[in-house]
């Protein structure tokens, strides 16, 4: 199968530089008999990579969710209002303070991608009220992009649905013949998760255990499903029973023995190799 690349936002905890070593385990484009579903789709990368015919795409970032929609119907326009964005650090503050409420589809997505490709370091960090607060980073990023990328990501997003949501109801929805990826927040390896239940806008260890739940549900009713997480015990003892694959450089090769170095694993609910 032809691997894409395609990275059209910066994002942060995305899985482009370990594609290559998730890709080999997961079905085809043509293995998967129903949907492809990604309900923490941040950057998107392994939905391009493995390029479904059908998918359920969701993202719990309204923000993001917006850029999508936005690219996939005008994304010559966005374009055009991307490349009109000034370069300066005042504009940058301007156009990040403008008020998004009935703003134009194109216009508003044209602004969160040059936000997020001028922001620092690509973070996606909102206040209390919503807004964005990410700082000025520079322009280095932003002619990385050209017009036909945006126009070969509308061409990919024309077969999929996009859904802002929590990933409670869209893991639900699966049915048995749809694969589901999933790539929930997490730091590899991070300690002390069980204790840090109330961060704000943090992904907590309730947020893992109710992930667990429902992943078990859809094992019952024959879903197949992958998901990249971290290797902390606390994590892999709620998902106990699944093929465990240890993902960092040098442990690769011993598919479910970790190793003390291992920060990130790859979990799958099912034994059968695609490839
Ligand atoms: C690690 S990122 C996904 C990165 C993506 N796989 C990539 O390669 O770019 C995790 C995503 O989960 C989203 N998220 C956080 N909490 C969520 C929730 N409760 N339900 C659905 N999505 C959530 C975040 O907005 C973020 O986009």
């Amino acid at each position: 199968m032809k691997q894409e690349k395609i990275k059209f936002i910066r994002y942060p905890g995305g899985k482009q530089r370990i594609l290559n070593l998730i890709i080999p385990y997961l079905p085809a484009r043509d293995s998967i008999i129903g949907r492809f579903i990604d309900p923490f789709l941040g950057g998107g990368s392994v939905f391009f990579a493995v390029s479904p015919k059908n998918a359920l795409l969701s993202d719990i970032n309204e923000e993001l969710i917006n850029l999508y929609i936005g690219i996939r119907r005008f994304p010559s326009k966005i374009w055009e209002i991307y490349k009109s964005f000034p370069k300066t650090k005042k504009a940058y503050y301007e156009i990040r303070n403008m008020n998004t409420e009935g703003m134009h589809l194109a216009f508003r997505a044209a602004r969160t991608l040059y936000l997020n490709r001028t922001c620092f370091k690509g973070m996606w960090r909102h206040n209390s009220n919503g807004q964005f607060n990410v700082g000025y980073g520079g322009q280095d990023r932003r002619w990385v992009i050209t017009e036909e990328v945006l126009r070969e990501v509308s061409k990919k997003l024309k077969n999929a649905t996009l859904k802002c949501s929590d990933f409670e109801p869209i893991i639900e929805e699966a049915k048995e013949g749809d694969f589901i990826f999933l790539d929930p927040p997490y730091k590899p390896g991070e300690r002390e998760l069980v204790n840090s239940h109330y961060v704000y806008n943090k992904f907590s260890y309730h947020d893992h255990q109710r992930l667990a739940s429902y992943l078990i549900r859809a094992t019952k009713r024959g879903v197949k499903w992958s998901m990249t997480t971290s290797s902390h015990l606390d994590i892999l003892r709620l998902f106990q029973g699944n093929r465990i694959i240890p993902l960092q450089k040098g442990t690769g090769k011993s598919p479910g023995i970790l190793t003390n170095n291992s920060g990130e694993v790859l979990i799958l609910n099912y034994w059968e190799d695609f490839r």
